[in-house]
């Protein structure tokens, strides 16, 4: 069985994220979501979602692709979560280029192109909150 890996926040799920997660599921059997907690998005990424981890993961783990959601605690993780869950392919959008090559000495490391003209930030924005 494969095993794919993807990293992020998704905060007020969108179709941008959507899209995402069908191509990572895609690329294998199985899919983990590494799910950005309150405090790792508050401390390390100066974030302050609309939902909460709780909600958030309640959400993507109604999502069709999505067959496991572990929690992100930190910017370290990754090498851990990949030999530990025996992780083949490491997937983030391309806003994440180059970032994580590291990673290519432990599974496969793969960029998808974001989803245009929508973002957290964007909702966030048109709708002031
Ligand atoms: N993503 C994507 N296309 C978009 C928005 C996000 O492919 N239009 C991907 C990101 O590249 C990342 C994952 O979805 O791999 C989670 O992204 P996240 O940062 O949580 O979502 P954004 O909408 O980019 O949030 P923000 O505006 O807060 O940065």
């Amino acid at each position: 069985m494969k095993k794919v890996i993807t990293y992020g926040t998704f905060d007020l799920l969108h179709y941008g994220h959507i899209n995402l997660l069908q191509r990572a599921k895609a690329l294998g059997d199985y899919l983990i979501v590494a799910l950005s907690t309150d405090e790792f998005n508050s401390i390390e990424k100066q974030k302050i979602t609309y939902f909460s981890f709780e909600e958030r993961k309640r959400l993507l783990e109604a999502v069709r692709y999505v067959d496991l959601v572990i929690p992100e605690r930190n910017w370290e993780q990754k090498v851990c979560d990949v030999k530990e869950f025996k992780v083949d392919t490491f997937v983030m959008g391309d806003d994440w280029k180059g970032k994580f090559d590291f990673l290519n000495e432990y599974c496969e490391v793969v960029y998808l192109e974001r989803t245009p003209e929508i973002s957290t930030t964007k909702i966030k924005k048109d709708l002031k909150i």
